[in-house]
């Protein structure tokens, strides 16, 4: 005999109506699996007059949210309207009251997450977030449970679908940002407003999220480095190709022996790496961990199924452990304990330089002089001639703290040869 389980949720938007369609078409497997049986009660939404999915009851939708809030008999509340205000505010009265939530808001958890996991230690209510991270690929209950026994050494990930599309593009087709973003704006791939994406904003949400699970501790979202792929250049892909490399928007987090690192970064990692091959929308992660060794997730990182398939695991998971003690596994443990991150400034990395200079005799003999004064070594270096008297300097370094590498940037800058600095990219080889 199937429980019954009654869920309110938040927004009817493209995630919101993907979770309504998986909810009706799979309702005899998850009485199967669950022993549950599902009603969504109601939903609010902003406009109810709006056209919909021909799938979602119409009759659910409202805009008054005591509709959810006050009615006893709703157990879990489903967030999928995104936000920070008034998501918080509304998932706050729901753990305070003890009901359940499940979100897929990345942007809330990283930023104010802290008070949310509070109220739901406190009211002994559960919160997942599943869908928050790498859509449809279930990464926060392999980080929770499957991988438990593990102390996690890293991640490495591909977390925005839409920074990837474009820099994929731009590696296979040769082509520039702007145009690349313009088409995929076109396409519906790329948000009319692209800055969360194209500037690391979101990647940074998810990998806060991602470090706290690593790590074992909160995290400032604020500590993040943070550095967008708006000033990739076509020709920065095409050297990448050049010396064995490819160009990615990775999120990493890493225990180092300089401390606790998080940054997103346009990264370059070699072409035959596992995580050089994720093209399009396309996310995956690398994980490291002690016991395990190295694990690779792959998968489709949004899109209206794959989110939902996230959100209504994360229902299912609550409705078989809904009479049981809070489970510890699930629940944030550590919310004394904030992580102290790396500053920049101590981060040891490759990098990538693409130098334009006049094309004199005895330039490259300053540049070598500069860098080695930082006791900075070179690994590559290749010279070509665009213009009449400019020539392009393009190198990879050896290891080197950001702050030397930056000391040394600001003294190149300085060199009357030296014309512009136009790209600095971290290159990164997996501890090899
Ligand atoms: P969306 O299509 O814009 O839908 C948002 C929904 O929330 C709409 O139904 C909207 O109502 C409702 N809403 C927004 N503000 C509201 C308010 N103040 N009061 C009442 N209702 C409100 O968004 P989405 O793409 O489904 O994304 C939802 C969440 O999932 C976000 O946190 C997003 O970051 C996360 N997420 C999305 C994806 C994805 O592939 N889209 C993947 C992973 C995570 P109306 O319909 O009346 O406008
Ligand atoms: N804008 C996000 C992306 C959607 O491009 O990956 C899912 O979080």
């Amino acid at each position: 005999m199937s429980e019954r389980l009654v869920i309110g949720m938040l927004g009817c938007g493209t995630v919101g109506s993907g979770v309504l369609k998986l909810l009706m078409d799979k309702q005899a497997l998850f009485a199967e699996r669950a022993q549950v049986e599902i009603e969504v009660r109601k939903v609010l939404v902003r406009d109810p007059s709006r056209v919909r999915e021909e799938w979602v009851p119409r009759e659910l939708l409202t805009t008054d949210p005591d509709e959810i809030f006050e009615d006893p008999e709703i157990q879990i509340v489903v967030e999928v309207m995104g936000g920070v205000n008034p998501a918080k505010d509304y998932l706050m009265m729901a753990l305070q009251s003890g009901k359940h939530v499940v979100t897929a808001n990345k942007a809330l958890l990283a930023q104010q997450g802290d008070d949310l996991f509070d109220a739901a230690n406190e009211s002994g209510a559960a919160l997942h977030f599943e869908a928050a991270v790498a859509g449809g690929i279930p990464i926060i209950s392999a980080l929770k449970r499957g991988l438990v026994s593990n102390t996690l050494r890293s991640v490495y990930g591909i977390i925005n679908g839409t920074t990837n599309y474009i820099l994929s593009a731009m590696t296979e087709e040769g082509r520039g940002f702007e145009e690349v973003l313009a088409e995929a704006q076109a396409k519906g791939y790329a948000e009319s407003d692209p800055t969360d994406d194209v500037e690391g904003f979101d990647a940074a949400y998810k990998l806060a999220i991602l470090s706290s699970l690593i790590f074992n501790k909160r995290i400032d979202v604020k500590q993040i480095h943070r550095v967008g792929i708006q000033s990739v250049a076509a020709q920065d892909i095409a050297y990448a190709k050049q010396f064995g490399y490819t160009i990615k928007l990775l999120a990493i987090a890493k225990r180092t022996r300089n401390g606790l690192e998080a940054r997103v970064n346009p990264t370059m990692i070699p072409a035959d790496h596992p995580l050089a091959s994720v093209n399009g929308v396309y996310n995956a992660l690398l994980v490291q961990g002690d016991a395990v060794g190295d694990l690779m997730f792959y998968g489709r990182g949004a899109g209206q199924m794959p989110t939902a398939s996230a959100i209504v695991s994360d229902i299912l998971n609550i409705a078989v452990e809904i009479d049981s003690p809070p489970n510890l596994l699930m629940s944030c443990q550590h919310s004394e304990n904030v992580a102290q991150l790396s500053a920049p400034d101590h981060v040891i990395n490759r990098y990538y330089l693409r130098i334009q200079t006049e094309d004199k005799s005895g330039v490259l003999g300053h540049i070598g002089h500069l860098l080695g004064k930082e006791d900075i070594s070179i690994h590559t270096l290749i010279q070509t001639k665009h213009r009449p008297g400019e020539a392009e300097i393009v190198l990879i370094t050896h290891p080197v703290s950001e702050q030397k590498l930056r000391q040394a940037v600001a003294e190149l800058r300085k060199l009357e040869t030296t014309r512009r600095i136009d790209s600095i990219i971290r290159v990164e080889d997996f501890g090899q």
